[in-house]
Protein backbone atom coordinates (compact mmCIF):
# COMPACT_ATOMS: atom_id res chain seq x y z
CA UNK A 1 0.00 0.00 0.00
CA UNK A 2 1.02 3.30 -1.09
CA UNK A 3 2.16 5.62 2.26
CA UNK A 4 0.38 8.26 2.83
CA UNK A 5 1.35 11.09 5.49
CA UNK A 6 4.54 11.82 4.12
CA UNK A 7 6.12 14.91 4.22
CA UNK A 8 9.49 15.82 2.40
CA UNK A 9 12.33 18.59 3.28
CA UNK A 10 13.93 18.49 0.02
CA UNK A 11 13.51 22.73 0.69
CA UNK A 12 15.31 22.94 3.58
CA UNK A 13 18.49 20.76 2.64
CA UNK A 14 21.39 21.89 0.96
CA UNK A 15 21.52 22.54 -2.42
CA UNK A 16 23.35 20.68 -5.44
CA UNK A 17 24.90 23.69 -7.04
CA UNK A 18 26.75 23.96 -2.95
CA UNK A 19 27.85 20.64 -3.47
CA UNK A 20 29.23 20.62 -6.92
CA UNK A 21 31.16 23.87 -6.00
CA UNK A 22 32.56 22.06 -3.04
CA UNK A 23 33.82 18.79 -5.50
CA UNK A 24 34.80 22.00 -8.07
CA UNK A 25 32.40 19.68 -10.70
CA UNK A 26 29.42 19.67 -12.11
CA UNK A 27 27.69 16.87 -11.95
CA UNK A 28 25.27 14.56 -13.99
CA UNK A 29 24.52 11.18 -15.39
CA UNK A 30 26.57 9.58 -17.40
CA UNK A 31 23.95 6.81 -19.02
CA UNK A 32 25.27 4.05 -21.53
CA UNK A 33 22.92 2.14 -22.87
CA UNK A 34 23.95 -1.26 -25.00
CA UNK A 35 24.16 -4.67 -25.99
CA UNK A 36 25.57 -7.10 -22.84
CA UNK A 37 29.20 -7.42 -23.72
CA UNK A 38 29.11 -4.68 -25.57
CA UNK A 39 31.69 -2.81 -23.51
CA UNK A 40 30.03 0.09 -20.84
CA UNK A 41 31.24 -1.65 -18.16
CA UNK A 42 34.63 -1.90 -19.29
CA UNK A 43 34.60 1.53 -20.78
CA UNK A 44 33.17 3.01 -17.60
CA UNK A 45 35.75 1.30 -15.42
CA UNK A 46 38.02 3.06 -17.76
CA UNK A 47 36.90 6.71 -17.89
CA UNK A 48 36.22 6.51 -13.89
CA UNK A 49 39.95 6.04 -13.07
CA UNK A 50 41.24 9.03 -15.47
CA UNK A 51 38.47 11.46 -14.03
CA UNK A 52 39.73 9.78 -10.56
CA UNK A 53 43.24 11.12 -11.49
CA UNK A 54 41.43 14.50 -12.69
CA UNK A 55 39.86 14.77 -9.49
CA UNK A 56 36.35 14.24 -10.21
CA UNK A 57 34.33 12.55 -7.88
CA UNK A 58 32.44 9.66 -9.59
CA UNK A 59 30.24 6.60 -8.72
CA UNK A 60 30.05 3.14 -11.41
CA UNK A 61 26.50 1.90 -11.32
CA UNK A 62 26.28 -1.04 -13.45
CA UNK A 63 23.68 -3.79 -14.09
CA UNK A 64 25.70 -7.09 -12.94
CA UNK A 65 26.28 -5.48 -9.35
CA UNK A 66 23.09 -3.34 -8.82
CA UNK A 67 21.12 -6.80 -9.04
CA UNK A 68 23.05 -8.21 -6.94
CA UNK A 69 22.01 -6.18 -4.39
CA UNK A 70 19.29 -3.38 -4.61
CA UNK A 71 17.16 -4.84 -7.33
CA UNK A 72 17.93 -9.09 -6.59
CA UNK A 73 14.59 -9.40 -6.81
CA UNK A 74 14.52 -8.75 -10.07
CA UNK A 75 14.43 -11.01 -13.48
CA UNK A 76 14.30 -9.82 -16.91
CA UNK A 77 10.75 -9.79 -18.38
CA UNK A 78 9.94 -6.27 -19.41
CA UNK A 79 8.12 -5.29 -16.37
CA UNK A 80 11.42 -6.28 -14.11
CA UNK A 81 13.47 -4.49 -16.08
CA UNK A 82 11.09 -0.89 -16.07
CA UNK A 83 11.44 -1.27 -12.38
CA UNK A 84 15.18 -2.37 -12.49
CA UNK A 85 15.95 1.11 -14.47
CA UNK A 86 13.11 3.08 -11.98
CA UNK A 87 14.54 2.34 -8.78
CA UNK A 88 18.72 3.03 -10.48
CA UNK A 89 16.84 6.11 -12.43
CA UNK A 90 15.63 7.58 -8.26
CA UNK A 91 19.09 6.68 -7.04
CA UNK A 92 20.89 8.31 -9.76
CA UNK A 93 19.09 11.51 -9.13
CA UNK A 94 20.28 11.47 -5.24
CA UNK A 95 23.46 10.91 -6.44
CA UNK A 96 23.21 13.88 -8.89
CA UNK A 97 21.50 15.74 -6.28
CA UNK A 98 24.40 15.40 -3.89
CA UNK A 99 27.42 16.74 -7.14
CA UNK A 100 28.38 13.17 -8.11
CA UNK A 101 29.22 12.28 -11.56
CA UNK A 102 27.80 8.73 -12.01
CA UNK A 103 28.53 6.54 -15.18
CA UNK A 104 25.89 3.99 -15.52
CA UNK A 105 26.00 0.66 -17.56
CA UNK A 106 22.86 -1.01 -17.92
CA UNK A 107 21.52 -2.40 -20.93
CA UNK A 108 18.33 -0.25 -20.90
CA UNK A 109 16.88 -1.88 -23.94
CA UNK A 110 13.86 -0.06 -25.16
CA UNK A 111 13.24 3.58 -26.00
CA UNK A 112 10.43 3.86 -23.59
CA UNK A 113 12.62 2.58 -20.30
CA UNK A 114 14.89 5.17 -21.12
CA UNK A 115 12.48 7.73 -21.34
CA UNK A 116 11.11 7.13 -18.04
CA UNK A 117 14.97 7.19 -16.71
CA UNK A 118 15.09 10.89 -18.23
CA UNK A 119 12.01 11.88 -16.80
CA UNK A 120 12.85 10.81 -13.37
CA UNK A 121 16.91 12.01 -13.44
CA UNK A 122 16.03 15.19 -15.61
CA UNK A 123 16.56 15.59 -19.15
CA UNK A 124 18.84 17.76 -19.22
CA UNK A 125 21.35 15.80 -16.59
CA UNK A 126 21.36 11.91 -18.78
CA UNK A 127 23.56 11.87 -20.87
CA UNK A 128 22.57 8.91 -23.15
CA UNK A 129 25.63 7.29 -24.04
CA UNK A 130 25.40 4.38 -26.86
CA UNK A 131 27.89 1.54 -26.95
CA UNK A 132 27.61 0.57 -30.33
CA UNK A 133 28.47 -2.94 -30.23
CA UNK A 134 26.91 -5.05 -33.45
CA UNK A 135 25.34 -8.40 -31.70
CA UNK A 136 27.74 -10.35 -33.71
CA UNK A 137 30.96 -8.57 -31.83
CA UNK A 138 28.84 -9.02 -28.40
CA UNK A 139 28.25 -12.59 -29.86
CA UNK A 140 31.93 -13.62 -30.20
CA UNK A 141 33.27 -11.80 -27.62
CA UNK A 142 30.46 -13.71 -25.19
CA UNK A 143 32.92 -12.79 -21.90
CA UNK A 144 30.16 -13.85 -19.50
CA UNK A 145 29.04 -16.99 -21.69
CA UNK A 146 25.56 -16.07 -21.82
CA UNK A 147 25.11 -15.55 -25.25
CA UNK A 148 26.04 -19.22 -25.58
CA UNK A 149 23.61 -20.40 -23.11
CA UNK A 150 20.93 -18.16 -24.68
CA UNK A 151 21.24 -19.84 -28.03
CA UNK A 152 20.87 -22.99 -26.28
CA UNK A 153 17.36 -22.06 -24.97
CA UNK A 154 18.84 -21.99 -21.23
CA UNK A 155 18.31 -18.37 -20.86
CA UNK A 156 15.04 -17.04 -21.88
CA UNK A 157 14.57 -13.28 -22.72
CA UNK A 158 18.02 -12.54 -23.92
CA UNK A 159 18.58 -9.10 -25.02
CA UNK A 160 19.46 -9.31 -28.74
CA UNK A 161 18.69 -13.05 -29.09
CA UNK A 162 14.89 -13.52 -28.17
CA UNK A 163 14.79 -10.09 -26.34
CA UNK A 164 14.31 -6.43 -28.45
CA UNK A 165 16.92 -3.78 -27.89
CA UNK A 166 16.19 -0.12 -29.53
CA UNK A 167 18.78 1.66 -30.44
CA UNK A 168 18.49 5.52 -29.63
CA UNK A 169 17.11 7.75 -32.17
CA UNK A 170 19.42 10.99 -30.81
CA UNK A 171 22.31 9.77 -28.18
CA UNK A 172 24.10 12.51 -26.63
CA UNK A 173 27.22 10.64 -27.97
CA UNK A 174 27.74 7.12 -29.93
CA UNK A 175 30.88 4.77 -28.95
CA UNK A 176 31.36 2.07 -31.96
CA UNK A 177 33.52 -0.02 -30.09
CA UNK A 178 34.32 -2.76 -32.76
CA UNK A 179 37.03 -0.73 -34.71
CA UNK A 180 38.48 0.78 -31.51
CA UNK A 181 40.46 -0.66 -28.16
CA UNK A 182 39.48 -0.17 -25.07
CA UNK A 183 41.66 3.01 -24.31
CA UNK A 184 40.28 4.61 -27.57
CA UNK A 185 37.28 4.52 -26.64
CA UNK A 186 37.69 5.81 -23.03
CA UNK A 187 39.30 8.41 -24.63
CA UNK A 188 36.70 9.78 -26.93
CA UNK A 189 34.03 9.73 -24.39
CA UNK A 190 36.55 10.98 -21.69
CA UNK A 191 37.14 14.40 -24.45
CA UNK A 192 33.51 14.42 -24.70
CA UNK A 193 32.70 14.67 -21.07
CA UNK A 194 35.16 16.62 -19.94
CA UNK A 195 33.53 20.27 -21.03
CA UNK A 196 30.47 18.83 -19.17
CA UNK A 197 31.16 18.35 -16.43
CA UNK A 198 33.75 21.23 -15.61
CA UNK A 199 32.21 24.07 -13.08
CA UNK A 200 31.92 26.92 -14.67
CA UNK A 201 32.98 29.64 -12.02
S1 LIG B 1 18.31 -4.20 -18.07
O1 LIG B 1 17.74 -4.72 -19.33
O2 LIG B 1 17.38 -4.34 -16.95
O3 LIG B 1 18.80 -2.82 -18.21
P1 LIG B 1 20.80 -4.85 -16.78
O4 LIG B 1 21.75 -3.93 -17.43
O5 LIG B 1 20.31 -4.50 -15.41
O6 LIG B 1 19.56 -5.13 -17.78
O7 LIG B 1 21.46 -6.29 -16.67
C1 LIG B 1 22.05 -6.87 -17.81
C2 LIG B 1 23.11 -7.90 -17.42
O8 LIG B 1 22.48 -9.01 -16.82
C3 LIG B 1 23.81 -8.40 -18.66
O9 LIG B 1 25.04 -7.72 -18.86
C4 LIG B 1 24.04 -9.84 -18.37
O10 LIG B 1 25.27 -10.02 -17.72
C5 LIG B 1 22.98 -10.21 -17.39
N1 LIG B 1 21.82 -10.94 -17.94
C6 LIG B 1 21.33 -12.11 -17.42
N2 LIG B 1 20.22 -12.48 -18.08
C7 LIG B 1 19.98 -11.54 -19.03
C8 LIG B 1 18.96 -11.39 -20.03
N3 LIG B 1 17.98 -12.25 -20.16
N4 LIG B 1 19.02 -10.29 -20.84
C9 LIG B 1 20.02 -9.39 -20.71
N5 LIG B 1 21.02 -9.50 -19.78
C10 LIG B 1 20.99 -10.56 -18.95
Amino acid sequence: MKATNIHTTFDRLLKRADKEALLNQKSCCLWMTGLSGSGKTTIAQGLEKKLHVDGYLTQVLDGDNIRSGINNNLGFSLADREENIRRIAEVTKLYVNSGLITINCFVSPTIDIRNMAKEIIGEADMLEVFVNTPLEVCEARDVKGLYKKARAGEIKNFTGIDSPFEAPVSPAFELKTDNQTVEESVQTLYDFVISKIKLNK
